[in-house]
């Protein structure tokens, strides 16, 4: 008989909507992983929010705290986006034992250490595969290489945005703004997407990746960052002369004094390379271990449906290993 386990949702926009649309008609139903998801909760503002998501208004309420202190939630999923209240709730939320599964890099990669910590003393598991290269098992292979390697690289795309509007340039001459509007519409943009084009979201991601692989803390602070609001037509009339195209690159790189340099950066690559392939909202990331060499991640990184099934992998992780499922950090 299969298990259940009660869910509740912070934040129903663009991916919270869709995952607690999933939950509440059955569609996230795993039969490999033998549970059975119930919505008990979700915070957002009210029944506009519910009616968007297709879910009972009944269940939708803005008091976040009230939520997450529920004694029947088993798992809070937090899609809220932005750093506050997000980083609070989900400390509050782990603290009390409940695990925590979320999409939310930017409050995850400026709060680590609180976050882990509350996970430590809760005895609860903080999932953020989601949070990064939207539906790729980024993390949890990263988590599977760091088991045995040293990690000296790693390098991506992974921002699906500001990939789909580079893309859109390259391969139709199509203008900076049309294509902005065309990744809004398709729900790959942030809230507010100059955290996409200037490579901040990228930034987020990488201090998280970098802290990782490092077993260090890196605030998004310290990554060195170029959004691609400066690129234009004319760049990639450039590029293609030179036989490549232009690609943001993230990179967390070991240098040979052991420190970790973080970047981001619109970045030329040649036509050789995997990167010039990584075509609309996809991501892609090579990882450098110094006995597995290079392993290559490729997938869909931003958008409702990708990301929902990363967050509800981690769900059903979460659900059945316990604290265990948390990704290790070493901090
Ligand atoms: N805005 C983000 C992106 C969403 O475009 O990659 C996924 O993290």
């Amino acid at each position: 008989m299969a298990r259940s386990v009660n869910v509740a949702v912070l934040g129903i926009g663009n991916i919270g909507g869709e995952v607690a649309r999933r939950i509440a008609s059955g569609a996230s139903a795993t039969p490999s992983s033998g549970l059975e998801l119930k919505l008990v909760a979700a915070m957002d503002r009210g029944p506009e929010q519910a009616a968007a998501a297709g879910i009972d208004p009944a269940l939708v309420n803005p008091d976040g705290v009230g939520i997450v202190d529920r004694d029947d939630v088993d798992i809070v999923i937090e899609t809220l986006g932005g750093a506050q209240p997000a980083a609070d709730l989900m400390i509050r939320a782990l603290a009390q034992g409940k695990h925590v599964v979320t999409a939310n890099k930017e409050a995850l990669a400026k709060n680590l250490p609180a976050i882990l910590a509350a996970a430590r003393d809760g005895d609860a598991a903080i999932m953020y595969e989601a949070s990064i290269g939207g539906g790729i098992p980024l993390v949890v292979s990263l988590r599977q290489i760091l088991t045995n390697n040293r990690v000296d690289s790693v390098r991506g795309i992974l921002n699906g945005t500001t990939n789909y509007i580079l893309h859109r340039m390259e391969d139709e001459g199509c203008d900076y703004a049309t294509a902005l509007q065309g990744a809004q519409e398709l729900g790959y943009a942030e809230p507010d997407p100059t955290a996409d084009v200037e490579g901040l979201d990228a930034a987020n991601k990488i201090a998280i990746l970098g802290t990782m692989m490092a077993g260090e803390y890196f605030h998004p602070e310290r990554v060195d960052v170029t959004g691609i609001s400066g690129v234009g037509l004319e760049d990639f009339a450039d590029a293609r002369e030179r036989g490549g195209t232009l690609r943001l690159i993230a990179a967390a790189e070991r240098r040979d004094d052991g420190s970790i340099a973080l970047s981001v950066a619109p970045t030329f690559v040649p036509n050789t390379d995997l990167f010039s392939r990584v075509v609309r909202n996809f991501n892609a990331v090579e990882i450098v271990g110094d006995r597995v060499g290079p392993v290559w991640l490729h997938g869909q990184g931003a958008g409702p449906d990708p990301t929902a099934s990363a967050i509800l992998s981690d769900v059903a992780e979460a659900a059945i290993a316990g604290s265990g499922a948390s990704p290790t950090m070493n901090l």
